[in-house]
């Protein structure tokens, strides 16, 4: 099956999921052929949930300098980590997209350990040695209405213009039908939070509205599941804020980099932000469409016991 008319490309179905045209053989090259290390950090986010966000926090996480206020936003000791100079998009390898061409294929297996990847691959899909291996998956979801909210901004900023806008209510469609990049999206959640109620140790179910919620402590729990905890030392000294404010919405999304850079393949950085707040949905559902929502979280996601 395939879908026309959300991104520039089609999206067609592949192991029950829906994935971007160009991604396909590279997400086949990624299941066949990537050999997981077992301490590989593997970022899953459903697209629009704050993928962006948690890359710049998992890089500053492992690469903290081993002086205290590594980054206290902008003075002089700062100006020279890579989160102030580039994308958190080109820190954390894609692997599917990598894994179109050998070259590429080729950097991803050479970089040096701990490697940290990325990816929006549903569970199932993932490649054996992942599933196998003791590398650690950090799956960041968020809620579905805020999600499907920012996707459909998205989706019209990075279109052909030629194609027009579209709307909320084509968009809201596709998405409620399951069709949406690596959707349907309430079943892609739904393999991570069940995998993760089995192997707490092996993925931590993060949701964006936690991180905004208490973001220091639950910083502190993503270290210490990475197996990069924060020391004594450090916390007294700073370093969990000074990640915290590298790596805040007005922080990243007024540099330089993330205003006016553009990535391989063109896109603008800048496409990657919008408000970074949780609950704006609200501006745009009308009740009746959020009950909807609601219902379809409630059918789907509710007897798991995950509720947003
Ligand atoms: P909104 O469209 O609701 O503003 P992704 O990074 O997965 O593409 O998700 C993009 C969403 O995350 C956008 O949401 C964007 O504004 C928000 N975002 C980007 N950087 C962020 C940050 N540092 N903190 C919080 N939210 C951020």
């Amino acid at each position: 099956p395939r879908e026309e008319g959300w991104f520039q490309n089609s999206l067609y179905q592949f192991q029950g999921f829906w994935h971007q045209a160009w991604l396909i053989q590279g997400a086949l090259g990624f299941q066949k052929h990537f050999k997981a290390c077992d301490d590989d950090i593997l970022l899953v986010t459903t697209p629009k949930s704050g993928t962006t966000w948690l890359k710049a926090i998992l890089y500053a996480t492992l690469n903290r300098y081993p002086t205290f206020h590594l980054f206290p936003t902008i003075t002089p000791i700062s100006h020279n980590h890579p989160l102030l100079t580039t994308s958190p998009h080109l820190l954390l390898p894609f692997v599917e997209g990598m894994y179109q061409d050998n070259i590429f294929r080729d950097q991803i297996d050479g970089m040096a350990s701990p490697r940290l990847l990325f990816t929006h691959m549903p569970y199932s899909s993932l490649p054996k040695s992942v599933k196998h291996s003791s590398c650690k998956i950090v799956f960041l979801c968020r809620n579905p209405k805020d999600n499907f909210v920012s996707l459909w901004h998205f989706a019209n900023k990075i279109r052909p213009k030629t194609w027009g806008t579209l709307s909320l209510e084509e968009a809201l469609d596709k998405f409620c039908r399951g069709v949406s990049p690596h959707g349907p999206f309430w079943n892609h959640v739904l393999e991570y939070w069940l995998e993760s109620l089995k192997r707490p140790d092996k993925i931590k179910f993060l949701k964006y509205e936690d991180m905004k919620d208490q973001p220091a402590t639950n910083l502190k729990i993503l270290a210490h599941f990475i197996g990069h905890s924060f020391s004594q030392e450090e916390e007294v000294g700073g370093v969990i804020d000074d990640i915290l404010s590298i790596c805040c919405f007005e922080n990243l999304s007024n540099l330089k980099v993330n205003k006016e850079g553009k990535l391989p393949f063109g896109m603008e950085t800048s496409a990657f932000f919008r408000k970074g707040q949780v609950g704006d949905s609200v501006n745009y559902l009308s009740s009746e469409i959020i009950e909807k929502f609601d219902s379809i979280t409630q059918e789907k996601l509710g007897p798991h016991g995950l509720k947003f």
